[in-house]
C-alpha cells in the first residue's frame, strides 16, 4: 500500500499519464515556489508570456463559476496572478465531454485546462485562503489532486477557506484531512447563507496521505444534513464560541448528512493550556 503522498501523486499520474501539471502566474513568483510538489515536476507558465492560458483558464473558470460568481479580468490580474500562481492540471481537449470541449471553443488537439487552483497568500507566514477550485473531467480525483499539489507548491502549512456545506467540494476538502468548521463567512460573500469558513492543518503528513487515500479517519459523532439552516447554525455558533468541530472524510454523504466530529479532548487541552493567555500566534 503506498503510503506516502509523494507516492500517492506518482500513482494518479501513472493512471493519468495525459494528465500534466502546471502553473500560471506572474514570471518573478516562480523561484519562490517549490518546483517539484509531491515529486511531480511543475511546468511554470509565465502570465506575461502566455495571455493564451490566461484566457483558457478565465474561460475555465467561467464554466465552473458561472453567473454571480464571474471572475472579474482585473480580479485575475491583481489578486490570482500578480501575488501568486494558479495551480492547472493540463491535458488536450479530447478528454473533456464534447459539450464542455465546444463551450471553450477548443479543438480535441488544443491544450485545456482539466482542473485548476488558487488559493492566496495571507498575513500569516505559510497559511493561505483557498479562493477557487473548479475541475472540468470529474470521477478521476482531479479536483483533489490540483488543490493538493497546488497547496505543496506553495508550501501552505495552513489553509482557510469558505465552502457550501451542500457542495461536492467538501468531499474534495477533506481529501486534505479534517477540516476545523472556523465561523460564519465574514463579509457579503454572494453565498455567505449556505457557507462556512473551514481550516485544514496541513502539517500532519501521515494524516494527509490517509485522507487522501481515503483510509481510516475518525468516527463522527453525528450527521447533520447539508441543508438543515437551523442545525447549521447552531454548530456555527458552537464553532465561534471555541468549540474544536472537525467534518471527517469523506465530509459528506452519499445521502447528503455531513459528518461531524467534536474533538472534545483537544477542547479542554486548549482551555488548560491558554487559560490566563491573551492571544496566541497561529501557524
Ligand atoms: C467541485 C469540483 C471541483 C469537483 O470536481 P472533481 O474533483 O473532478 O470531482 P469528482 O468527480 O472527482 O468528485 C469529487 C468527490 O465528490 C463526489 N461527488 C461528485 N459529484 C457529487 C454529487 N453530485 N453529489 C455527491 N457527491 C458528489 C464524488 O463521489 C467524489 O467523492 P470521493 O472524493 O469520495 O471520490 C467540480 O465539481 C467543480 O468544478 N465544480 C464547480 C465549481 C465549484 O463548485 N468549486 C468548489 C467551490 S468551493
Amino acid at each position: 500500500m503506498t503510503s506516502t503522498l509523494d507516492g500517492l501523486a506518482r500513482d494518479f499520474f501513472a493512471r493519468h499519464p495525459e494528465l500534466t501539471l502546471a502553473a500560471l502566474g506572474a514570471r518573478d513568483n516562480a523561484a519562490a515556489l517549490d518546483p517539484s510538489p509531491f515529486g511531480v515536476k511543475v511546468d511554470y507558465r509565465a502570465a506575461e508570456r502566455h495571455p493564451d492560458l490566461v484566457e483558457r483558464y478565465r474561460a475555465a473558470n467561467a464554466l465552473a463559476f458561472p453567473g454571480e460568481l464571474t471572475l472579474p479580468g482585473w480580479v485575475l490580474s491583481d489578486l490570482y496572478l500578480l501575488p501568486g500562481a494558479i495551480g492547472l492540471l493540463l491535458c488536450r481537449a479530447s478528454l473533456l465531454d464534447v459539450p464542455t470541449r465546444k463551450r471553450l471553443g477548443l479543438s480535441p488537439d488544443d491544450e485545456a485546462i482539466a482542473a485548476a487552483y488558487l488559493a492566496a497568500p495571507t498575513v500569516v507566514p505559510r497559511a493561505f485562503v483557498g479562493v477557487s477550485l473548479l475541475s472540468l473531467v470529474p470521477k478521476i480525483v482531479a479536483g483533489a489532486w490540483v488543490k493538493a499539489l497546488t497547496l505543496r507548491m506553495l508550501g501552505a502549512r495552513r489553509l482557510r477557506g469558505v465552502a457550501q456545506w451542500a457542495n461536492p467540494s467538501v468531499r474534495v476538502h477533506t481529501r486534505m484531512g479534517p477540516i476545523r468548521v472556523v465561523s460564519a463567512v465574514p463579509g457579503t460573500h454572494e453565498f455567505r447563507a449556505k457557507s462556512f469558513v473551514y481550516e485544514s492543518d496541513l502539517s500532519d503528513e501521515a494524516r494527509w496521505t490517509a485522507a487522501m487515500a481515503r483510509r481510516a479517519s475518525p468516527t463522527p459523532a453525528m450527521k447533520v444534513r447539508a441543508t438543515d439552516e437551523a442545525a447549521l447554525a447552531a454548530l456555527l455558533a458552537r464553532a465561534e464560541a471555541g468549540e474544536r468541530i472537525y467534518l471527517v472524510p469523506p465530509g459528506l454523504d452519499a445521502s447528503g448528512h455531513l459528518l461531524v466530529h467534536v474533538d472534545e479532548a483537544r477542547a479542554l487541552a486548549d482551555g488548560a493550556a491558554t487559560a490566563g493567555v491573551a492571544s496566541a500566534p497561529r501557524g
